[in-house]
């Protein structure tokens, strides 16, 4: 009577714990879940997950039931005497050494069959999207079309992409959780990998990190995937392929229907999950209310350290690549991989203090006065410092290459 009382609040308790992990796993709120794929490639991984855990909770069930059996049935009553003891059995023997080996085959068959489907080479006429990780940010080429761009990709849903990936300094991972695997960004040896987008999804913006420790700012690492319809696509390609617009009256590019070249994803649309809340770091300052002016700002970027790592089309004086190409950076949603929001208020504390923004960067703190934590040093006017007049001209600069 009072075993069965013990073993009722156990099954009451187990049944509280399973009712909870279906509530959490049916909760719809995780917008970086692997679990939810939108790729023809996130099915196939996701269809051999749930066929392995299928599997192993069979076997698990089984095992566990035959073992509490065997510990209550057989377990040591008073004024018993000595149990039969027996050794070897070739029918036990036999059971237990064919039946994992059937298991295993059930296990391997699909294994083989993804790990074959994955790893072949995307289909001719794929958009190849070459990657190139560097610590910490991404390089995003578009070979067929000319384009570079950093920490930002856009993609049409119903088409192949295929991804080069390659990396300009150590072992990153590309990974966007909901479109497709991992896979690993090596120095000295180009990986693949290529999905094919849901066209349920083409209005949307997805989270990709990079998943392999790589340094001090690896978690900083970030990027983000604009699922567009094919048209959308395209115009944003013919805009991105055309030099800096600066000067140039940036309407148009977020008229709705609009297919004139530079579609750019509206901000209104993006969800909560890919804006970044990243909080400032404390103690940083900026001379609040300056206005800052573009012409202003083109001179200063083009004669300052800027150029040395930064690339944009259109102006012949930067032509760096040590850094992300900013030829477009004004269309983007956000800065510093993905760390913060593209907003001049965030762009011009991060020009002033970038290395107290996200650690051990190589851009440089640029701020006059600021201490650079890596020089150990003040920045001073001599050593390129730059005022906060001259950061809010480059910031107005900046934000105007749509
Ligand atoms: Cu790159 Cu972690």
């Amino acid at each position: 009577m009072k075993g069965s009382d013990r073993l009722r609040r156990l099954a009451s308790y187990a049944f509280v714990a399973v009712l909870a992990m279906a509530v959490v796993a049916c909760n719809e709120a995780h917008p970086n879940s692997t679990l939810d794929p939108h790729t023809d490639l996130g099915r196939e991984i996701d269809f051999l997950w749930n066929r392995l855990l299928l599997l192993g909770t069979i076997v698990f069930v089984l095992v566990e039931v035959i073992l509490i059996y065997v510990v209550f049935r057989y377990r040591r009553r008073e004024n018993q005497g000595m149990p039969p003891q027996t050794h070897g059995s070739t029918k036990l023997e036999i059971a237990w050494t064919l039946i994992p080996a059937v298991i295993l085959v059930f296990i391997a068959v699909p294994t083989v069959r993804t790990i074959f489907i994955t790893q072949a080479r995307a289909a001719p006429g794929s958009l190849n999207i070459e990657v190139t990780g560097h610590q910490w940010w991404w390089e995003f080429r578009y070979p067929d079309y000319g384009v570079t761009t950093a920490n930002e990709i856009y993609i049409p849903t119903g088409r192949t992409v295929n991804f080069r990936l390659r990396s300009a300094d150590v072992i990153h991972s590309f990974w966007a959780p909901e479109l497709g695997g991992k896979r690993d960004v090596v120095t000295n040896r180009t990986n693949y990998m290529w999905y094919t987008p849901d066209s349920s999804i083409s209005s949307n913006v997805w989270n990709g990190f990079c998943a392999e420790y790589c340094g001090a700012s690896h978690a900083n690492m970030r990027f983000r995937v604009f699922t567009v319809t094919r048209q959308q696509f395209e115009s944003w390609v013919a805009g991105q392929k055309l030099p800096a617009r600066f000067g140039a009256v940036s309407s148009g590019t977020g008229a709705a229907g609009s297919t004139q070249p530079g579609y750019i994803f509206p901000r209104e649309q993006v969800p909560d999950y890919a804006v970044p809340h990243s909080p400032i770091p404390s103690g940083l300052k900026f001379t609040p209310g300056l206005t800052g002016n573009a012409q202003r700002g083109l001179k200063v970027f083009t004669s300052s350290a800027c150029i040395g790592c930064h690339a944009i089309a259109g102006n012949p004086m930067a032509m760096g690549t040590t850094g992300p190409n900013l030829t477009h950076v004004g269309s983007r949603l956000t800065i510093a991989a993905g760390r913060f929001p593209n907003a001049a208020a965030y762009l011009a504390l991060w020009i002033k203090n970038a290395r107290a923004m996200k650690p051990e960067i190589i851009m440089p703190t640029l701020g006059v006065d600021e201490y650079d934590p890596v020089l150990k040093t003040k920045v001073t006017a001599a050593t390129g410092g730059l005022t906060d007049q001259q950061i809010a001209d480059i910031v107005a600069y900046l934000t105007a290459l749509k």
